[in-house]
Protein backbone atom coordinates (compact mmCIF):
# COMPACT_ATOMS: atom_id res chain seq x y z
CA UNK A 1 0.00 0.00 0.00
CA UNK A 2 1.55 3.53 -0.87
CA UNK A 3 0.86 6.53 1.09
CA UNK A 4 0.48 9.55 -1.20
CA UNK A 5 1.15 12.46 1.30
CA UNK A 6 4.34 11.98 3.92
CA UNK A 7 3.43 15.00 6.82
CA UNK A 8 6.01 16.47 8.57
CA UNK A 9 4.98 15.25 12.11
CA UNK A 10 4.62 10.94 12.17
CA UNK A 11 1.63 11.91 14.35
CA UNK A 12 -0.26 13.95 12.04
CA UNK A 13 -1.80 11.01 9.77
CA UNK A 14 -4.11 11.48 6.50
CA UNK A 15 -6.82 12.40 7.79
CA UNK A 16 -6.38 16.13 7.92
CA UNK A 17 -6.95 18.70 5.60
CA UNK A 18 -4.61 21.82 6.82
CA UNK A 19 -1.33 21.47 8.28
CA UNK A 20 -1.24 22.54 11.80
CA UNK A 21 -1.45 26.23 12.86
CA UNK A 22 2.08 27.55 13.89
CA UNK A 23 0.01 29.07 16.95
CA UNK A 24 -0.77 25.38 17.89
CA UNK A 25 2.61 23.83 17.69
CA UNK A 26 4.19 26.43 20.06
CA UNK A 27 1.11 26.20 22.84
CA UNK A 28 0.71 22.54 22.35
CA UNK A 29 4.58 21.36 21.96
CA UNK A 30 6.59 19.71 25.38
CA UNK A 31 9.87 19.32 23.35
CA UNK A 32 11.17 22.07 25.62
CA UNK A 33 11.07 20.19 28.30
CA UNK A 34 10.40 16.66 27.36
CA UNK A 35 13.80 16.44 25.66
CA UNK A 36 15.37 14.60 28.85
CA UNK A 37 13.46 11.51 28.34
CA UNK A 38 15.59 10.82 25.25
CA UNK A 39 17.64 8.21 26.76
CA UNK A 40 14.65 5.72 28.62
CA UNK A 41 12.50 6.83 25.03
CA UNK A 42 15.52 5.38 22.62
CA UNK A 43 15.65 2.21 26.20
CA UNK A 44 11.82 1.57 25.85
CA UNK A 45 11.77 1.94 22.02
CA UNK A 46 14.38 -0.84 21.74
CA UNK A 47 12.91 -3.01 24.01
CA UNK A 48 9.73 -2.58 22.19
CA UNK A 49 11.55 -3.81 18.88
CA UNK A 50 13.05 -6.52 20.07
CA UNK A 51 9.74 -8.04 21.56
CA UNK A 52 8.37 -7.20 17.67
CA UNK A 53 11.32 -9.08 16.46
CA UNK A 54 10.29 -11.88 18.91
CA UNK A 55 6.85 -11.88 17.81
CA UNK A 56 7.27 -12.08 13.84
CA UNK A 57 6.15 -8.79 13.53
CA UNK A 58 9.94 -7.45 12.56
CA UNK A 59 12.42 -9.80 10.49
CA UNK A 60 15.62 -9.87 12.37
CA UNK A 61 17.52 -7.48 10.26
CA UNK A 62 14.51 -4.39 10.80
CA UNK A 63 14.97 -4.89 14.63
CA UNK A 64 19.17 -4.68 14.00
CA UNK A 65 18.81 -1.80 11.74
CA UNK A 66 16.17 0.30 14.27
CA UNK A 67 18.29 -0.79 16.95
CA UNK A 68 21.54 0.56 15.87
CA UNK A 69 19.88 3.64 14.52
CA UNK A 70 18.20 4.06 17.62
CA UNK A 71 21.55 3.97 19.54
CA UNK A 72 22.82 6.22 16.71
CA UNK A 73 20.02 8.85 17.35
CA UNK A 74 21.15 9.06 21.24
CA UNK A 75 24.71 9.43 20.40
CA UNK A 76 24.30 12.36 18.31
CA UNK A 77 21.43 14.03 20.78
CA UNK A 78 24.43 13.36 23.45
CA UNK A 79 27.15 15.43 21.43
CA UNK A 80 24.50 18.12 21.11
CA UNK A 81 24.01 17.27 17.31
CA UNK A 82 20.22 17.34 17.99
CA UNK A 83 17.89 19.86 16.49
CA UNK A 84 14.40 20.32 17.89
CA UNK A 85 11.48 21.70 16.09
CA UNK A 86 7.72 22.91 17.73
CA UNK A 87 6.01 21.46 14.49
CA UNK A 88 7.28 17.43 15.63
CA UNK A 89 5.75 18.40 19.28
CA UNK A 90 7.84 16.04 21.74
CA UNK A 91 10.97 13.94 21.72
CA UNK A 92 8.56 10.63 21.31
CA UNK A 93 8.26 12.23 17.57
CA UNK A 94 11.27 13.76 17.17
CA UNK A 95 13.00 10.05 17.60
CA UNK A 96 10.65 8.27 15.29
CA UNK A 97 11.24 11.25 12.92
CA UNK A 98 14.76 10.94 12.14
CA UNK A 99 14.53 6.95 12.74
CA UNK A 100 12.12 7.38 9.60
CA UNK A 101 14.40 9.74 8.10
CA UNK A 102 17.33 7.03 8.55
CA UNK A 103 15.54 4.02 8.19
CA UNK A 104 12.71 4.82 5.63
CA UNK A 105 9.71 2.04 5.86
CA UNK A 106 11.78 0.15 8.46
CA UNK A 107 11.66 3.20 10.74
CA UNK A 108 7.56 2.96 10.04
CA UNK A 109 7.28 0.02 11.42
CA UNK A 110 8.58 0.61 15.17
CA UNK A 111 5.23 2.31 16.39
CA UNK A 112 3.72 -0.85 15.50
CA UNK A 113 1.20 -2.13 18.85
CA UNK A 114 1.87 0.93 20.87
CA UNK A 115 0.70 4.64 20.51
CA UNK A 116 2.29 7.76 22.65
CA UNK A 117 0.08 7.48 25.73
CA UNK A 118 1.53 4.01 26.75
CA UNK A 119 5.31 5.15 25.11
CA UNK A 120 4.76 8.50 27.31
CA UNK A 121 4.19 6.40 30.78
CA UNK A 122 6.72 4.07 30.01
CA UNK A 123 9.30 6.64 29.59
CA UNK A 124 8.23 8.46 32.23
CA UNK A 125 8.27 5.20 34.67
CA UNK A 126 12.31 4.24 33.41
CA UNK A 127 12.81 8.12 33.92
CA UNK A 128 11.36 8.47 37.64
CA UNK A 129 12.92 5.11 38.30
CA UNK A 130 16.15 6.19 37.66
CA UNK A 131 15.68 9.81 39.45
CA UNK A 132 14.23 7.66 42.65
CA UNK A 133 17.69 5.76 42.66
CA UNK A 134 19.23 9.06 42.70
CA UNK A 135 17.52 10.46 45.52
CA UNK A 136 17.94 7.16 47.57
CA UNK A 137 21.78 7.29 47.35
CA UNK A 138 21.97 11.23 47.86
CA UNK A 139 19.59 10.21 50.95
CA UNK A 140 21.93 7.98 52.05
CA UNK A 141 24.95 10.24 51.65
CA UNK A 142 23.01 12.68 54.07
CA UNK A 143 22.55 9.85 56.49
CA UNK A 144 26.02 9.44 56.17
CA UNK A 145 27.33 13.34 57.24
CA UNK A 146 24.86 12.88 60.09
CA UNK A 147 26.46 9.79 61.49
CA UNK A 148 29.61 10.96 60.13
CA UNK A 149 29.54 13.80 63.14
CA UNK A 150 28.60 11.66 66.11
CA UNK A 151 31.36 10.70 67.77
CA UNK A 152 33.01 13.83 67.42
CA UNK A 153 30.27 15.40 69.07
CA UNK A 154 29.38 12.77 71.60
CA UNK A 155 30.07 15.07 74.58
CA UNK A 156 27.78 17.86 73.35
CA UNK A 157 24.39 18.71 75.16
CA UNK A 158 22.29 20.63 73.59
CA UNK A 159 18.86 21.64 74.77
CA UNK A 160 15.77 19.91 73.07
CA UNK A 161 13.01 22.11 72.62
CA UNK A 162 9.74 22.12 72.69
CA UNK A 163 7.13 25.05 71.26
CA UNK A 164 10.73 26.14 70.90
CA UNK A 165 11.08 26.26 74.86
CA UNK A 166 13.78 24.65 76.67
CA UNK A 167 12.56 20.88 77.55
CA UNK A 168 15.21 18.26 78.48
CA UNK A 169 18.92 18.05 77.64
CA UNK A 170 19.98 15.38 74.57
CA UNK A 171 23.06 14.56 73.72
CA UNK A 172 24.22 16.69 70.18
CA UNK A 173 24.39 12.97 68.14
CA UNK A 174 20.81 12.50 69.55
CA UNK A 175 19.95 15.41 67.26
CA UNK A 176 21.56 13.59 64.31
CA UNK A 177 20.12 10.41 64.68
CA UNK A 178 16.53 11.81 64.65
CA UNK A 179 17.53 13.35 61.25
CA UNK A 180 19.00 10.02 60.13
CA UNK A 181 15.27 8.08 61.16
CA UNK A 182 13.54 10.98 59.08
CA UNK A 183 15.59 10.35 56.03
CA UNK A 184 15.59 6.62 56.64
CA UNK A 185 11.66 6.98 56.38
CA UNK A 186 12.44 9.19 53.58
CA UNK A 187 14.04 6.30 52.06
CA UNK A 188 11.22 3.83 52.66
CA UNK A 189 8.90 5.83 51.44
CA UNK A 190 10.82 6.23 47.82
CA UNK A 191 11.52 2.35 47.79
CA UNK A 192 7.55 2.09 48.41
CA UNK A 193 6.76 4.24 45.55
CA UNK A 194 9.34 2.81 43.56
CA UNK A 195 7.63 -1.08 43.87
CA UNK A 196 4.27 0.81 42.22
CA UNK A 197 5.86 2.41 39.65
CA UNK A 198 7.52 -0.17 38.42
CA UNK A 199 5.07 -1.79 36.02
CA UNK A 200 4.94 -2.19 32.93
CA UNK A 201 2.87 0.49 30.76
CA UNK A 202 3.72 -0.42 27.21
CA UNK A 203 1.54 -2.25 25.32
CA UNK A 204 -1.53 -1.17 26.45
CA UNK A 205 -1.23 1.19 23.07
CA UNK A 206 -3.72 3.98 23.12
CA UNK A 207 -6.68 3.11 25.58
CA UNK A 208 -8.07 -0.37 25.14
CA UNK A 209 -5.21 -2.97 23.85
CA UNK A 210 -3.98 -4.29 20.58
CA UNK A 211 -4.89 -6.68 18.25
CA UNK A 212 -1.46 -7.12 17.13
CA UNK A 213 -0.10 -10.33 18.74
CA UNK A 214 2.52 -8.10 21.52
CA UNK A 215 3.96 -9.76 24.29
CA UNK A 216 3.77 -7.17 27.08
CA UNK A 217 5.63 -9.61 29.23
CA UNK A 218 9.09 -9.92 27.09
CA UNK A 219 9.48 -6.03 26.98
CA UNK A 220 8.18 -5.90 30.88
CA UNK A 221 10.95 -7.80 31.72
CA UNK A 222 13.75 -6.21 28.99
CA UNK A 223 13.07 -3.02 30.69
CA UNK A 224 13.47 -4.23 34.08
CA UNK A 225 9.96 -3.73 35.39
CA UNK A 226 8.81 -6.20 37.97
CA UNK A 227 5.32 -6.65 36.14
CA UNK A 228 2.91 -5.91 33.52
CA UNK A 229 -0.49 -3.66 34.33
CA UNK A 230 -3.57 -5.58 34.16
CA UNK A 231 -5.99 -2.75 32.59
CA UNK A 232 -5.59 -0.57 29.63
CA UNK A 233 -7.44 2.14 30.48
CA UNK A 234 -6.14 2.33 33.49
CA UNK A 235 -2.97 2.67 32.74
CA UNK A 236 -3.81 5.29 29.98
CA UNK A 237 -5.15 7.44 32.72
CA UNK A 238 -2.67 6.91 35.31
CA UNK A 239 -0.31 9.06 37.10
CA UNK A 240 -0.44 7.59 40.46
CA UNK A 241 3.20 6.82 40.14
CA UNK A 242 3.95 11.19 39.33
CA UNK A 243 1.72 11.69 42.20
CA UNK A 244 3.16 9.30 44.89
CA UNK A 245 6.79 10.69 43.87
CA UNK A 246 6.15 14.29 43.78
CA UNK A 247 4.86 13.39 47.73
CA UNK A 248 7.90 11.41 48.94
CA UNK A 249 9.84 14.66 47.61
CA UNK A 250 7.67 17.08 49.65
CA UNK A 251 8.08 15.11 52.42
CA UNK A 252 11.88 15.40 51.98
CA UNK A 253 11.61 18.79 51.45
CA UNK A 254 9.78 19.45 54.41
CA UNK A 255 12.43 17.15 56.31
CA UNK A 256 14.88 19.30 55.26
CA UNK A 257 12.97 22.90 55.80
CA UNK A 258 12.74 21.99 59.18
CA UNK A 259 16.50 20.71 59.59
CA UNK A 260 17.23 24.43 58.48
CA UNK A 261 15.13 26.75 60.22
CA UNK A 262 16.85 24.80 62.74
CA UNK A 263 20.63 25.07 62.14
CA UNK A 264 19.65 29.09 61.08
CA UNK A 265 18.53 29.49 64.68
CA UNK A 266 21.43 27.99 66.17
CA UNK A 267 23.80 30.25 63.82
CA UNK A 268 22.00 33.36 65.20
CA UNK A 269 24.39 34.86 68.15
CA UNK A 270 20.93 34.41 69.82
CA UNK A 271 21.69 30.91 70.15
CA UNK A 272 25.15 31.09 68.72
CA UNK A 273 25.48 27.02 68.91
CA UNK A 274 27.09 26.12 65.44
CA UNK A 275 29.74 27.74 63.56
CA UNK A 276 29.21 26.58 59.25
CA UNK A 277 31.78 26.40 57.21
CA UNK A 278 32.21 29.81 55.80
CA UNK A 279 32.99 28.42 51.76
CA UNK A 280 29.08 27.48 52.43
CA UNK A 281 28.03 30.90 53.98
CA UNK A 282 27.40 34.27 51.63
CA UNK A 283 28.30 37.95 52.91
CA UNK A 284 26.65 41.16 52.49
CA UNK A 285 27.00 44.00 50.16
CA UNK A 286 26.72 46.62 52.53
CA UNK A 287 27.22 45.07 56.19
CA UNK A 288 30.57 43.55 56.31
CA UNK A 289 30.09 41.39 59.84
CA UNK A 290 27.62 39.28 57.81
CA UNK A 291 28.41 35.76 57.18
CA UNK A 292 24.92 34.38 56.08
CA UNK A 293 23.39 30.90 56.23
CA UNK A 294 22.10 31.82 52.85
CA UNK A 295 22.24 27.61 51.42
CA UNK A 296 19.82 26.85 54.71
CA UNK A 297 17.40 29.78 54.02
CA UNK A 298 17.25 28.87 50.43
CA UNK A 299 16.38 24.88 50.90
CA UNK A 300 14.11 26.05 53.22
CA UNK A 301 12.83 28.47 50.74
CA UNK A 302 13.00 25.66 48.03
CA UNK A 303 10.30 23.74 50.23
CA UNK A 304 7.31 25.85 48.56
CA UNK A 305 8.73 24.67 44.79
CA UNK A 306 8.43 21.16 45.91
CA UNK A 307 4.98 21.41 47.75
CA UNK A 308 3.65 23.38 44.99
CA UNK A 309 4.44 20.79 42.32
CA UNK A 310 2.58 18.10 44.65
CA UNK A 311 -0.39 20.51 44.45
CA UNK A 312 -0.10 21.75 40.74
CA UNK A 313 -0.49 17.40 40.22
CA UNK A 314 -3.00 17.00 42.41
CA UNK A 315 -4.75 19.82 40.78
CA UNK A 316 -4.25 18.37 36.93
CA UNK A 317 -5.45 14.80 37.38
CA UNK A 318 -8.35 15.93 39.43
CA UNK A 319 -11.80 14.88 38.06
CA UNK A 320 -9.92 13.96 34.45
CA UNK A 321 -12.14 11.44 32.59
CA UNK A 322 -10.57 8.05 31.84
CA UNK A 323 -8.35 7.63 30.02
CA UNK A 324 -5.29 9.94 28.30
CA UNK A 325 -6.02 13.36 27.98
CA UNK A 326 -3.53 15.70 27.28
CA UNK A 327 -3.43 17.64 30.03
CA UNK A 328 -1.31 14.76 31.16
CA UNK A 329 1.55 16.99 29.50
CA UNK A 330 1.82 19.23 31.99
CA UNK A 331 2.91 16.73 34.83
CA UNK A 332 6.42 16.59 33.48
CA UNK A 333 7.28 20.61 34.04
CA UNK A 334 6.20 19.61 37.82
CA UNK A 335 7.99 16.77 39.01
CA UNK A 336 10.99 17.69 37.08
CA UNK A 337 11.36 20.80 38.93
CA UNK A 338 10.65 18.75 42.35
CA UNK A 339 13.16 15.76 41.20
CA UNK A 340 15.68 18.92 40.22
CA UNK A 341 15.11 21.04 43.38
CA UNK A 342 15.54 18.06 45.94
CA UNK A 343 18.41 16.72 44.52
CA UNK A 344 20.03 20.16 44.36
CA UNK A 345 19.12 20.66 48.02
CA UNK A 346 20.37 17.03 49.41
CA UNK A 347 23.37 17.06 47.58
CA UNK A 348 24.61 20.76 49.18
CA UNK A 349 23.29 19.92 52.32
CA UNK A 350 25.74 17.24 53.16
CA UNK A 351 28.93 19.16 53.15
CA UNK A 352 27.21 21.08 55.31
CA UNK A 353 26.37 18.94 57.66
CA UNK A 354 30.07 17.67 57.64
CA UNK A 355 31.70 20.95 57.70
CA UNK A 356 29.67 22.39 60.27
CA UNK A 357 31.00 23.09 64.04
CA UNK A 358 29.24 22.74 67.18
CA UNK A 359 30.40 25.75 69.74
CA UNK A 360 30.24 23.53 72.80
CA UNK A 361 31.37 26.90 74.96
CA UNK A 362 28.57 29.28 74.09
CA UNK A 363 26.31 25.91 74.23
CA UNK A 364 27.56 24.86 77.60
CA UNK A 365 27.63 28.72 79.41
CA UNK A 366 24.11 28.77 79.05
CA UNK A 367 23.40 25.27 79.25
CA UNK A 368 22.01 25.70 83.06
CA UNK A 369 19.44 27.77 82.30
CA UNK A 370 15.96 26.91 81.76
CA UNK A 371 15.72 24.25 84.03
CA UNK A 372 16.71 21.29 81.54
CA UNK A 373 16.54 18.87 84.81
CA UNK A 374 12.85 19.91 85.94
CA UNK A 375 11.60 16.86 84.46
CA UNK A 376 14.43 14.41 85.55
CA UNK A 377 13.67 15.83 89.04
CA UNK A 378 10.18 14.78 88.82
CA UNK A 379 11.53 11.92 87.93
CA UNK A 380 13.20 11.16 90.84
CA UNK A 381 10.68 12.40 93.16
CA UNK A 382 8.12 9.59 91.75
CA UNK A 383 11.03 6.69 92.06
CA UNK A 384 11.03 7.98 95.57
CA UNK A 385 6.84 7.39 95.51
CA UNK A 386 5.57 10.28 94.63
CA UNK A 387 2.76 10.27 92.68
CA UNK A 388 3.41 12.01 89.08
CA UNK A 389 0.86 14.86 89.52
CA UNK A 390 2.42 16.01 93.08
CA UNK A 391 5.73 15.41 92.01
CA UNK A 392 4.95 17.18 89.02
CA UNK A 393 3.47 20.29 91.40
CA UNK A 394 6.20 20.22 93.36
CA UNK A 395 8.83 20.85 91.10
CA UNK A 396 6.88 23.13 89.57
CA UNK A 397 6.59 25.42 92.92
CA UNK A 398 10.58 24.52 92.86
CA UNK A 399 11.05 25.99 89.42
CA UNK A 400 9.27 29.06 90.15
CA UNK A 401 11.38 29.53 93.61
CA UNK A 402 14.47 28.99 91.32
CA UNK A 403 13.33 31.88 88.90
CA UNK A 404 12.72 34.22 91.55
CA UNK A 405 15.74 33.49 93.04
CA UNK A 406 18.09 33.89 89.56
CA UNK A 407 19.24 30.16 90.37
CA UNK A 408 18.99 27.08 89.04
CA UNK A 409 17.50 23.97 90.30
CA UNK A 410 20.99 22.36 92.13
CA UNK A 411 21.57 25.89 93.71
CA UNK A 412 18.61 25.75 95.72
CA UNK A 413 19.12 24.54 99.19
CA UNK A 414 18.42 20.88 100.43
CA UNK A 415 16.07 22.47 103.04
CA UNK A 416 13.70 24.43 100.11
CA UNK A 417 13.01 20.44 98.59
CA UNK A 418 12.24 18.76 102.43
CA UNK A 419 10.06 21.91 103.01
CA UNK A 420 7.70 19.94 100.49
CA UNK A 421 8.92 16.39 100.72
CA UNK A 422 10.87 16.02 104.45
CA UNK A 423 12.16 12.71 103.49
CA UNK A 424 14.04 13.88 100.67
CA UNK A 425 17.57 14.13 101.39
CA UNK A 426 21.01 15.05 99.49
CA UNK A 427 20.39 12.19 96.60
CA UNK A 428 18.33 14.41 95.04
CA UNK A 429 21.32 16.41 93.68
CA UNK A 430 22.34 13.30 92.01
CA UNK A 431 20.08 13.95 89.20
CA UNK A 432 20.30 18.31 89.33
CA UNK A 433 21.96 19.71 86.98
CA UNK A 434 22.16 18.66 83.32
CA UNK A 435 25.16 16.22 83.32
CA UNK A 436 23.23 14.39 85.82
CA UNK A 437 19.93 14.39 84.18
CA UNK A 438 21.35 12.86 80.90
CA UNK A 439 22.67 10.41 82.80
CA UNK A 440 19.72 9.54 84.49
CA UNK A 441 17.95 8.68 81.24
CA UNK A 442 17.56 4.63 80.72
CA UNK A 443 14.72 3.96 77.70
CA UNK A 444 15.00 2.89 74.79
CA UNK A 445 14.95 5.30 72.16
CA UNK A 446 16.11 7.88 74.39
CA UNK A 447 19.35 10.23 74.94
CA UNK A 448 20.85 7.96 77.58
CA UNK A 449 24.21 7.81 76.70
CA UNK A 450 24.34 4.28 76.38
CA UNK A 451 21.12 4.06 74.19
CA UNK A 452 22.70 6.88 72.16
CA UNK A 453 25.88 4.78 71.57
CA UNK A 454 24.01 1.85 70.69
CA UNK A 455 22.05 3.53 68.48
CA UNK A 456 25.52 4.93 66.49
CA UNK A 457 27.01 1.70 66.07
CA UNK A 458 23.59 0.49 64.79
CA UNK A 459 23.33 3.45 62.43
CA UNK A 460 27.29 2.64 61.20
CA UNK A 461 26.66 -0.98 60.95
CA UNK A 462 23.53 0.21 58.74
CA UNK A 463 24.95 2.39 56.44
CA UNK A 464 27.94 0.25 56.12
CA UNK A 465 30.23 3.17 57.47
N1 LIG B 1 3.83 15.00 24.68
C1 LIG B 1 2.64 14.26 25.00
C2 LIG B 1 2.61 13.96 26.52
O1 LIG B 1 3.59 14.12 27.17
C3 LIG B 1 2.59 13.06 24.18
C4 LIG B 1 1.30 12.35 24.18
C5 LIG B 1 0.41 12.83 23.16
N2 LIG B 1 -0.56 11.84 22.96
C6 LIG B 1 -1.63 12.06 22.23
N3 LIG B 1 -2.46 11.09 22.17
N4 LIG B 1 -1.81 13.21 21.67
O2 LIG B 1 1.61 13.61 27.08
Amino acid sequence: MSVSKVVASPSRSGVFAKDTDSRVELFTESISFDERLYAHDIQGSIAHAQMLEKVGILTTEERTAIESTLLEIKTEIEQGEFETSISLEDIHMHIEKLLIDKLGDTGRKLHTGRSRNDQVSTDFRLWIRDALDRVDQLLLQLQKAFVGRCDQDIDTVLPAYTHLQRAQPVLAPHYWLAYCEKLQRDRERIADCRKRLNVSSLGVAAVAGTSIPIDREDTASRLGFDGVAANSLDVSSDRDFVLESAFALTVIATHLSSWAEEWILWKTVEFDFIDLPHDFCTGSSIMPQKINPDILELIRGKTGRVIGSLQTLLVLVKGLPLAYNRDLQEDKPALFDAFDTVEACLDIAAPLVEGATIKADSINARLEKGFLDATSMMEYLILQGIPQRTAHHMVGALVGLATENNSTLAELPLQEFQKLSPDLDEKIYGVLGVQNAIAAFKSYGSTAPDQVKAQISNWKTRLGL
